[in-house]
């Protein structure tokens, strides 16, 4: 999936003062597509409290997930045309407001769904060999006592052979079952909506190869897998996707991740199936409260962690960055 460069023949339109704000950063190759194209383009951040006051003299933001677009700030700023959200969730943009206005919201859905599948398999990878715990202790007990800990992980397993569950089966979770096929993996998947169980999926040399993942009920996936991983959007209502009923279907032992959205499982429940023995590991990038994480999932000892790191790759960020500009130009040049 590569992007097309910044280098190609890109329209120079009617841009005088039209301004962008890429309040979040955006790639290098985005921003000098749309200098190219004529926009002036701004990539200092404005701080979220300034924004009701500065944001007004640009014609378009782009925002990661850190600056949110509330609906006073939309009010605030009636010259604003154009929010580009670079990634997939817009739960920081008043998004129905913002259109009510005659704002145009755009975001970036499927550039980082690779980026995202491969941190899940970071986190399945350690995990079944204790790295979480591991890269923990062996700084504190490494000279001391390497033999303990040896064999405090000496009794790790592989993917290979495995059954995977894939709970929410749209961008992400499709890019999770190619990398799954690729690792000797079953892999089951359970969406709300009906879905094509073919995945084709791009190997070296350009080879090609079609799979088809099993499908089942959420509750067959959940007893049958023996890893879990959720691909979720953030549920109406705050209501988790995954709560205590659901670890309690889980195989013993078996593990989760969850690289979706903080508030699509129950932290609380999570703790205690871990503390149990229920579940073994889970590997989480997101958090309920972020970015103030609770103290007990982070310091936790069966939880492999990362900061909401998903879509933060270089690739990622390049095809989104891209993806954006292309986006802006399209909209500025009708
Ligand atoms: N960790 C990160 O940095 C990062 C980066 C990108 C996206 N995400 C998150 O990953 C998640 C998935 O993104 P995506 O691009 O694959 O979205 P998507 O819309 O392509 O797929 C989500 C799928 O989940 C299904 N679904 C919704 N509720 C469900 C439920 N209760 N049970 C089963 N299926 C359900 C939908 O029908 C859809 O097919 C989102 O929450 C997104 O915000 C995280």
């Amino acid at each position: 999936m590569k992007p097309e460069k910044a280098d190609t023949l890109i329209p120079k339109i009617n841009t005088e003062m039209i301004k962008i704000l890429a309040n979040d950063g955006i790639d290098p190759i985005g921003k000098e597509m749309l200098e190219k194209a004529g926009f002036q383009v701004d990539t200092q951040n404005i701080p979220q409290e300034e924004l009701a006051l500065r944001l007004d003299e640009y014609d378009a933001v782009t925002v990661r997930s850190a600056t949110k677009i509330r609906r006073e700030l939309i009010d605030a700023c009636p010259n604003l045309k154009l929010i580009g959200r670079g990634g997939v969730g817009m739960d920081n943009i008043d998004v129905e407001h913002a259109r009510m206005k005659g704002i145009t919201v755009v975001n970036t859905p499927a550039s980082s769904s690779l980026s995202v599948a491969e941190l899940v398999f970071a986190h399945l990878f350690g995990g079944v060999r204790f790295l979480y715990d591991a890269n923990r202790q062996l700084p504190l007990q490494g000279a001391t006592n390497f033999a303990g800990l040896k064999k405090k992980y000496a009794k790790g397993s592989e993917l290979h052979g495995k059954t995977l569950g894939i709970l929410g089966f749209g961008r992400i979770g499709r890019e999770v079952a190619k990398l799954a096929f690729g690792a000797g993996m079953d892999v089951i998947a359970y969406d709300l909506y009906e879905f094509s169980p073919e995945v084709e999926l791009h190997l070296a040399n350009d080879t090609r190869v079609s799979m088809r993942v099993k499908t089942a009920s959420k509750e067959e996936l959940l007893r049958n897998s023996d890893f879990v991983t959720v691909h979720v959007p953030a549920q109406s209502g705050g209501l988790p996707a995954l709560g205590k009923a659901e670890f309690d279907m889980m195989k013993d032992g078996a593990a989760l991740v969850n690289c979706a959205r903080g508030g699509v499982l129950d932290e609380e429940a999570l703790i205690a199936a871990l503390d149990s023995g229920k579940l073994s590991f889970a590997g989480l990038d997101v958090f309920d409260g972020e970015p103030t994480p609770s103290q007990k999932i982070l310091s936790h000892p069966k939880i492999s962690l990362s900061p909401h790191i998903g879509a933060a790759t270089g690739e990622a960020q390049e095809r989104i960055g891209v993806e954006l500009a292309n986006l802006i130009i399209d909209f500025f040049k009708k």
